[in-house]
């Protein structure tokens, strides 16, 4: 197996979760200033099959992974032998993940190297959400990473991770904080559960929310003060308990509008006071908690309102996809980092 000294598009896998994804992505572009354009983007969701346990089951995941995979890549080559022609790596998520939805994905990308001669690149998850930011809609518009200036902040939310990076450029990165219990998107699934809300319960608190009143209910904000960079979530969930314990007629929707409203503004408040203190010029958010209106916007208005460039994925890119690890994996290239192994591994920092 050769691997060409020019890679542009890149087959990607994504099994790490609850989602299984296939993406053809293509980079141009120089290294610190690349384009990505997707060119097929195959997603199905799982949702379905672990909405009647609350949340994901590894088992359920892997076998639905195993189902979905082959007709995901039937959807991308159109059956076409011609399509392998085009690609010049498959690249698949490694880690970090649940191992056996991981495994799947590793064991059909290594198949599919071997069958048609491709290099693999073992991949990040939490970097294909960090890159996510730079993946393109319309092929002719401006590059995400030309709005970019560094250093720049990245805030990370999903429903594992909640973090806050301080990126020197596009390629190197420090992390400043994390969670210490949960992580928001967490949080969003056990309060929405906590309100018969079904999994996955984000979308549910955020349109349950638009009919609530934020300041209805005065809910801790953890940590939002302290000096550190660090996120706890799990207290302010519990706090939501509480008060449905001790309101039996609370009103719903506004039990979801303070719930996000206290977790928007410890986000919110620990980004821009880290954006301050390290002279940031620019903000990124990523993650599936990426996709809440009521973040997004506050985060645009705020990065606004500081003459920060602020960058987000396109609407389809915030939850896990496969897009995302095909912009990761360009990333890597350019950079020249070490490959990742092939091997699933549940948890591996950034
Ligand atoms: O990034 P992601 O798809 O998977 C992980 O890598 O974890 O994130 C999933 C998380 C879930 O917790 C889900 O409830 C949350 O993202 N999420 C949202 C929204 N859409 C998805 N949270 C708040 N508002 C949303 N609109
Ligand atoms: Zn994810």
């Amino acid at each position: 197996m050769h691997t060409p000294l020019v890679i542009r598009n890149v087959l990607a896998v994504e099994t790490s979760c609850d989602e299984t994804g296939i993406a053809l992505v293509e980079q141009t572009g120089t290294a610190e200033a690349p384009r990505f354009v997707v060119h097929r983007n195959a997603l199905v969701s799982q949702i379905a099959a672990h909405r009647e346990f609350g949340g994901v089951v590894p088992s359920i995941a892997k076998r639905e992974h195993i189902r979905a995979l082959p007709l995901l890549l039937d959807e991308v080559t159109g059956g076409d032998p011609a399509f392998w022609e085009r690609v010049d790596a498959i690249a698949v998520t490694v880690c970090p993940g649940l191992e056996p939805a991981l495994w799947t994905g590793i064991t059909f990308a290594q198949e599919l190297a071997e069958r048609h001669g491709k290099p693999l690149l073992g991949t990040h998850h939490m970097q294909g959400h960090l890159y996510s930011t730079l993946l393109e809609l319309e092929p002719g518009a401006k590059a995400p990473s030309e709005t970019l200036t560094f250093p720049a902040i990245a805030l990370i939310v999903s429903g594992g991770h909640t973090m806050l990076l301080e990126m020197e450029s596009l390629h190197s990165w420090k992390k400043l904080g994390e969670t210490r219990d949960d992580a928001v998107g967490e949080a969003y699934d056990k309060v929405a559960r906590l309100l018969d809300l079904p999994y996955p319960g984000g979308p549910e608190i955020q349109k349950l929310a638009e009919s609530g009143d934020p300041r209805a209910i005065a809910l801790p904000r953890p940590m939002a003060h302290e000096k550190n960079y660090d996120f706890s979530f799990s207290g302010l969930k519990t706090a939501v308990l509480y008060h449905l314990r001790d309101n039996p007629g609370a009103n719903r929707a506004d039990v979801a509008a303070s719930f996000q409203e206290a977790a928007i503004s410890v986000l919110e408040t620990k980004l821009f006071r880290a954006a301050d203190e390290c002279g940031a010029a620019s903000v990124l958010l990523a993650g599936g908690v990426a996709a809440n209106s009521a973040l997004r916007s506050r985060l645009a208005r705020g990065s606004a309102e500081r003459s920060l460039a602020f960058a987000m994925p396109p609407m389809p890119y915030n939850t896990d996809n496969a897009a995302m690890i095909g912009a990761a994996a360009h990333m890597a290239l350019l950079r020249g980092a070490d490959p990742l192994p092939l091997e699933a591994r549940g948890r591996v920092p950034m």
